[in-house]
């Protein structure tokens, strides 16, 4: 995982609950890592992992709480890296839709050993999205932290359901969104 999620788990636990708090959660885990995490630098996913679930300990919420939370708070924030790909559009769905072909290509430019997760999109009506991921790393509370991320970037409301499944022996998890402007 690059060091930029790192960078920006760190930000976010400070801001939310203070310096104190997340060195007491740092002290907890065991990481793999013992350098500061750098923006470019690759690290194992483990450590991120580790530090989502000690700090969900700490604040007394599951992990995939956490890990929806910091999806959401990082949004805005990724957006400032490619702000060119995402200030021109006024809706979250056609947005969305330029994640897998346009950003994340993107991003594998700026980032030397990014992994990004393959999207899929069935797009049958006008207010609705399905969006089929697939990742090694199945982070699928990120993904709708992400995901509220862009709705309240672009005020909307959308409403989501995940239906994991088997797909030619790979678990892949359908996103189906529908799209309210608040
Ligand atoms: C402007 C927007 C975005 C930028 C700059 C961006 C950038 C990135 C970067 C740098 C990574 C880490 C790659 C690595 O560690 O190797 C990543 C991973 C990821 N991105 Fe994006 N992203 C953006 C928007 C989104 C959105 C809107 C979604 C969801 C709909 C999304 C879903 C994910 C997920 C789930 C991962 C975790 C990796 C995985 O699941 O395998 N991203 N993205």
């Amino acid at each position: 995982m690059k060091g930029v999620l790192f960078n920006l788990l760190e930000e976010f636990i400070i801001e939310n609950y203070g310096e104190k708090t997340f060195d007491d959660i740092l002290d907890e885990c065991s990481l793999t890592t013992t350098e500061p995490f750098v923006g470019p630098g690759t690290y194992p996913d483990e450590d991120l992992m580790e530090i989502v679930t000690k700090a969900a300990a700490k604040l007394g919420i599951t992990p995939d709480q956490a890990m929806f939370a910091y999806g959401r708070y990082i949004f805005p924030k990724l957006v400032e890296a490619v702000p060119q790909f995402v200030e021109h559009h006024d809706h979250p769905k056609v947005f969305l839709k330029t994640i897998n072909d346009v950003i994340h290509m993107e991003v594998k430019k700026m980032y030397t050993h990014a992994y990004t997760p393959e999207f899929k999109y069935f797009d049958t009506e006008e207010d609705k999205l399905i969006i089929q991921y697939s990742s090694k790393r199945k982070l699928y509370a990120l993904m709708e932290g992400l995901i509220e991320g862009v709705a309240d970037y672009f005020n909307y409301t959308i409403r989501r359901s995940r239906k994991i499944h088997d797909l030619n022996g790979k678990e892949v998890c359908d996103f189906s969104l529908y799209f309210i402007p608040n």
